[in-house]
């Protein structure tokens, strides 16, 4: 298991405490209500699908929503949430194997992970889920812009351009964590030739590419 992996099964019990951040909870309600009509009757593939949250919003409009996340820990948040009658699984899977996940999917949503990429991974992870989406299909990106005081501080920065910040679990255990914030440009650059439609909130981007 990777150490972002490792991180995020430990921080499961307590993911959701991001969600209730006080100054973000206006463009949390903006970007709950863009992706519904974004996956209107299609097939979603949900990646690093964490705890749920972002499939209780995609599972109002979906056909089918399968949420696949590596670690079980948050999956097992997820399947606890209520999806009212939608039609919602969720499975184990890599985010850099979605070869391996039966099924055919017309939109792909990855939220909050593209961030969790290095950048000597991102161009084949871009490529995993372009390879994914049937033709005609969508994939569905939102992440974090970098926000002094809402943000945990960037603690290091690789030669390839990596950030990194320090973060601490309630019970005190720390983890240096791979978090990067890739302006407009930047994300244009990793997905072309594919074309990259961009929305800006304060605190989050969200991208639909094509
Ligand atoms: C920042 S959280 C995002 C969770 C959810 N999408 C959300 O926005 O609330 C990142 C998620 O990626 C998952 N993860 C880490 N490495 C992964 C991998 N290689 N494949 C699939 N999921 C992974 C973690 O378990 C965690 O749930």
């Amino acid at each position: 298991m990777s150490e972002l992996a490792g991180y995020y099964r430990d921080r499961a019990g307590e993911y959701d405490a991001v969600y209730d951040k006080p100054e973000r909870q206006e463009d949390l309600a903006r970007l709950r209500a863009l992706l519904p009509p974004l996956v209107r009757g299609r097939s979603v593939l949900e990646v690093a699908a964490g705890t749920g949250y972002w499939t209780t919003a995609l599972s109002t409009t979906a056909e089918s929503v399968l949420a696949t996340d590596v670690n079980e820990e948050t999956l097992a948040i997820a399947r606890t949430r209520s999806y009212g009658s939608g039609d919602v699984r969720f499975q184990t899977a890599d985010a850099y194997d979605l070869g391996a996940i039966p099924g055919r999917f017309d939109a792909i949503f990855a939220g909050f992970f593209w961030s969790h990429v290095p950048r000597a991974d991102v161009r084949r992870f871009a490529r995993g889920l372009l390879d994914r989406v049937e033709p005609g299909g969508v994939v569905i990106l939102a992440d974090n812009r970098y926000v002094e005081g809402s943000n945990y501080p960037i603690t290091r920065t690789t030669d390839d351009g990596d950030t990194y910040q320090t973060r601490q679990l309630s019970d005190g255990r720390s983890y240096e964590v791979l978090k990067n914030f890739p302006s407009r440009e930047e994300l244009a650059a990793d997905l072309a030739p594919a074309q990259v439609e961009w929305t800006e909130l304060s605190y989050f981007w969200l991208a639909t590419v094509c």
